[in-house]
């Protein structure tokens, strides 16, 4: 009895041990990657193509007009929003703070100065 509780005891702590290597926030997606996955595909990979043909292209925007423009995107209103603008709701409150940094450090790569 006391071995079994020992035994847990033990296992729980190599589990706790083990966790932090597994979580998701250790998986260090960078900017590129999550821009590839998670925009590219109405952004286009460059950034050149005008999103369901009525955005602008990110990559005729400055950094401080995509700055701009990404954080509106997460407010309330939007994501309770309805039409198209509540499409880019969805897109930046599917990210974490961290995705929603990095990728904003991607896209400012192709902006223009
Ligand atoms: C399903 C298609 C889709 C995906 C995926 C998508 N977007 Fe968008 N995006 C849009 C549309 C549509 C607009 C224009 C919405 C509006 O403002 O009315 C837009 C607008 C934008 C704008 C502002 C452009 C402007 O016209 O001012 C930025 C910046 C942006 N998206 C960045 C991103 C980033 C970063 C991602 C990935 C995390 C992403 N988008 C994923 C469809 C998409």
């Amino acid at each position: 009895m006391k071995n079994k509780r020992a035994f847990r005891r033990v296992f729980s702590l190599i589990l706790l041990l083990l966790l932090p290597s597994f979580s998701f926030a250790d998986v260090a997606l960078d900017g590129e990657t999550i821009f590839k996955k998670r925009c590219a595909g109405c952004h286009g990979v460059d950034g050149t193509s005008p999103a369901y043909g009525i955005s602008r292209k990110l990559a005729e925007m400055t950094k401080s007009e995509m700055t701009e423009k990404l954080s509106s995107y997460t407010s309330k209103e939007i994501l309770n929003s309805k039409g198209v603008t509540a499409v880019m709701g969805k897109q930046t409150a599917a990210l974490s703070k961290k995705e929603y940094e990095e990728v904003l450090k991607y896209i400012s790569s192709f902006a223009v100065k």
